[in-house]
C-alpha cells in the first residue's frame, strides 16, 4: 500500500492531504511495488484508444498502483515524440541529442503527466476544490482536467507575469483565474497557507502524487529508447518538480533492476532566478530564496518547493546544475523553432544548458543526451515575436518585411535575397 514518506526525517503517514511532515520536510509517495516487467509496458502500447494508451497510465503499476480505475482523468497524455535534429546537433556540438517534446501534450505541457494523476486522486478521495499557484502552464493544465472532472478549479497567478497563451486556457476552461499581485513564490505561499482555510486541494507539485505523474516523463523516454539510458538528461529547472520527478524514477527503476545505469540530470536555471543553481554550488547546500528576473516566465521562481528533492536527484545520479542567460536561452530557442520543432522560451533552457555543458567539456561530442522540452511553441507568442521583431541581441532572428501590395515589389524584396534563411546568423542586428 503506497504511503507518504517524509524526504527530511524519514517519518511515514497514510497517503492523504497533508503535503508537509511536521519536521517541515515535503512527503514523497513510498510504494510497495509488487513484480514489474518491462515487457508488460510494452504490451499496453497495443491498448489503442484505451486508458492505458495514456503515456502516464500505461505505467499505473509504477505511479499509483492502487487507484481504481473508475476515477482516472485522462485526455490521454504523454506518448509525446524524441526529436532529433542536425541543426540542433550542430549547435549543441553533441551528435546524438534529442529533444522530448513535452509541449506535444494535450493542453501544450509537461504538466498534463502530474495533473492527470493528481485529479484523479482528488476524484478518488472526493474533493471537490482544486487549486494551484502557476507561473501559467500548471494553471492551463490543471483548469482543463477541473474542467473535465466538473471540479471547481482556482489558480493563483502573478500579475502581468504570465504568457498571454497560458491565461487564455485558464479562463477558457473556466477555472476562477486570482491575479496576485506579487511574483509565483507569493502565490505559492498563499496556496500553501490557504488550503485549509478556502478548503481547496493543492495541485502544485508540492502536491506527491504530482511527481508521481511527471515520473512518466523518463518512463516513456527510456520505453522510446528500449529501455536503454541515455548518458544525460537535460531539464530546465523552475520549482524543481520535474528534477525531482525525474531522480525518483530512475531510483525506483534501478531499485526494481528495470534499469542498469542511471542517465545523469543536468537541471539549468535561467541566471536571473538561479536559486537552485546557487545552491549546488555551495558550501552548505542551503536554499537562499531570491528575487526571480527572466524572459523565460514559467521558470521565473526564486524559491523554490521541492529543492531538496532535486537536490537528492542530482546527487544520486551524478548530475549537475547550470545556468544561462536570457540571451542563450532564446537564442537555442530559436534554433529548436527554426528546426521545425518548437518551443516556449523556458524549454530552450535545456538545449542552450547542453551547448553550454558540451562546451565546458561536462558533456562529451558522443554522448547520448535527451534534452526535455517542456512547453508548446505556441504558449508565449510575445516572446516569440519580440524577438523576430525587435530583439535587439537576436542572433537568429527572422525579421518579416512589410511590402505594398503589389507583385513588382514583392518580387523585388524577394530577390533581395539578402535575408538569411531562418535560423542562420544575422550580422547587423537591432531596430
Ligand atoms: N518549463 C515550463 C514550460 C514550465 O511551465 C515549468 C514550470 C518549468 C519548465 C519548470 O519545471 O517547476 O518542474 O522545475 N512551470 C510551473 C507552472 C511552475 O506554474 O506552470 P519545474
Amino acid at each position: 500500500m503506497a504511503q507518504f514518506k517524509c524526504i527530511r526525517c524519514g517519518q511515514t503517514a497514510p497517503a492523504n492531504d497533508n503535503y508537509v511532515c511536521p519536521c517541515g520536510g515535503l512527503y514523497e509517495v513510498h510504494h510497495d511495488f509488487g513484480d514489474i516487467s518491462l515487457d508488460h509496458f510494452d504490451v499496453k502500447l497495443s491498448n489503442i484508444g484505451s486508458t492505458w494508451s495514456s503515456g502516464v497510465w500505461r505505467y499505473k503499476e509504477l505511479i499509483n498502483p492502487e487507484l481504481d480505475p473508475r476515477h482516472i482523468v485522462s485526455r490521454p497524455e504523454g506518448n509525446t515524440n524524441l526529436y532529433k535534429r542536425q541543426k540542433v546537433s550542430e549547435y549543441a556540438g553533441i551528435d546524438g541529442i534529442y529533444m522530448k517534446h513535452e509541449g506535444e501534450n494535450p493542453s501544450g505541457s509537461f504538466k498534463d503527466r502530474g495533473m492527470t494523476v493528481g485529479v484523479s486522486v482528488a476524484v478518488e478521495r472526493g474533493n471537490r476544490k482544486v487549486a494551484c499557484a502557476s507561473t501559467g502552464n500548471t494553471s492551463a493544465s490543471m483548469a482543463a482536467y477541473a474542467a473535465q472532472a466538473g471540479l471547481e478549479g482556482i489558480v493563483f497567478v502573478p500579475e502581468g507575469m504570465i504568457a498571454y497563451g497560458k491565461l487564455a486556457q485558464a479562463l477558457a476552461y473556466g477555472s476562477k483565474v486570482v491575479q496576485v499581485k506579487g511574483n509565483f513564490d507569493d502565490a505559492m505561499g498563499l496556496i500553501r497557507n490557504g488550503a485549509k482555510r478556502l478548503g481547496f486541494y493543492i495541485l502544485n507539485s508540492i502536491n506527491p502524487w504530482r511527481v508521481e505523474g511527471q515520473k512518466s516523463i523518463v518512463f516513456e523516454m527510456l520505453q522510446q529508447r528500449r529501455w536503454k539510458s541515455p548518458d544525460w538528461i537535460v531539464v530546465p529547472a523552475g520549482n524543481l518538480g520535474n528534477t525531482s520527478a525525474f531522480g525518483k524514477a530512475l531510483r525506483e527503476l534501478k531499485q526494481l533492476g528495470l534499469i542498469d545505469r542511471m542517465p545523469r540530470i543536468a537541471a539549468i536555471q535561467a541566471e536571473g532566478a538561479n536559486p537552485f543553481y546557487k545552491l549546488w554550488h555551495s558550501v552548505d547546500k542551503k536554499l537562499e530564496p531570491m528575487k526571480p528576473e527572466t524572459i523565460a516566465s514559467a521558470i521565473k521562481i526564486g524559491n523554490p518547493v521541492s529543492w531538496e528533492k532535486a537536490l537528492r536527484s542530482i546527487r544520486e545520479t551524478d548530475g549537475v546544475v547550470e545556468q544561462v542567460t536570457d540571451n542563450q536561452i532564446l537564442d537555442a530557442k530559436a534554433i529548436i523553432d527554426s528546426s521545425g520543432v518548437g518551443c516556449e522560451p523556458a524549454s530552450a533552457a535545456s538545449l542552450a544548458g547542453a551547448r553550454k555543458l558540451r562546451d565546458m567539456g561536462v558533456i562529451a561530442k558522443d554522448d547520448q543526451v535527451v534534452c526535455v522540452l517542456t512547453g508548446n511553441l505556441l504558449k508565449d507568442s510575445e516572446t516569440t515575436i519580440n524577438y523576430h521583431i525587435k530583439g535587439v541581441s537576436a542572433r537568429y532572428s527572422n525579421k518579416p518585411v512589410v511590402v505594398e501590395a503589389n507583385l513588382d515589389r514583392i518580387e523585388a524584396v524577394l530577390s533581395q535575397g539578402n535575408d538569411p534563411a531562418p535560423g542562420q546568423e544575422v550580422k547587423n542586428l537591432g531596430d
